[in-house]
């Protein structure tokens, strides 16, 4: 089976972004995963659309955003702009996701919904036939280099059978601790996209280790 995979950049060496961006471009990354935090919604600061513009400039596939901030409607339209062919907001920050989800998609990118580990799989409920993707975070936002959540696995399968009771067959993302070791088990849960940043940028080729984790999703011998 064909699995997505989006190297997140947060993990990268930012000051040799584009290089950085060619090596897990040659190494057969489907979409790149862009990491905005604004230190409220996570306890963390990363980057704004200024980055997302600069990678836009350099990269040859798709750019995922995934907004870890209060108030994303008020920034959609600039990520979009930007570069964003996808963006993901968070379910918990959102009491008018629904239409959240339309301002995404009028702006011209994919709509995705992410959701924390302490969430319930009940809070997609209204708006599973809307989403393009979800992304089912199997980490506490806000950090790379953190361990998968055991219980996500049982997530993801609840998630696609809500999904697929509603008719919906937007696919399952999964961000937070993929690694070689565990990406058989997540995309046997369900997921058809892995987001990775420390199993992929903290290793020492980083071409080479995203070939091995996509050798492990598709359950292939990593040679
Ligand atoms: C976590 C971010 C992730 C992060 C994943 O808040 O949403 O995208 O970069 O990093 P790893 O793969 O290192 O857990
Ligand atoms: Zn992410």
């Amino acid at each position: 089976m064909s699995v997505t995979l989006a190297p997140s950049l947060l993990s990268a060496d930012f000051s040799n972004l584009a290089s950085e961006i060619r090596k897990v471009e040659q190494g057969g990354a489907d979409l790149l995963h862009l990491d905005v935090m604004d230190g409220h919604f996570v306890p963390n600061i990363s980057f704004g659309p200024l980055v997302v513009r600069a990678v836009k400039k350099v990269a040859t596939v798709p750019l995922d955003v995934h907004l870890m901030i209060t108030d994303p409607d008020r920034y959609i339209e600039t990520f979009v702009e930007a570069g964003a062919a996808r963006v993901a907001v968070h379910v918990e920050v959102l009491p008018h996701l629904h239409r959240t989800i339309q301002l995404i998609k009028k702006a011209g990118a994919r709509a995705g919904v992410a959701i924390n580990p302490s969430t319930p799989v009940s809070a997609l409920e209204e708006v599973a036939g809307d989403l393009d993707y979800v992304l089912v975070m199997s980490v506490n936002p806000g950090f790379g280099g953190q361990t998968f959540i055991p219980r996500s696995e049982s997530k993801l399968r609840a998630i696609r059978e809500l999904l697929d009771s509603q008719g919906s067959r937007a696919p399952l993302a999964v961000d937070g601790g993929v690694e070689v070791a565990n990406a058989a088990r997540i995309v046997a849960a369900g997921a058809e996209m892995l987001v990775a940043g420390n199993s992929v940028f903290g290793q020492p080729d980083p071409a080479a280790a995203l070939r091995e984790l996509r050798a492990a999703a598709t359950g292939a011998v990593a040679r």
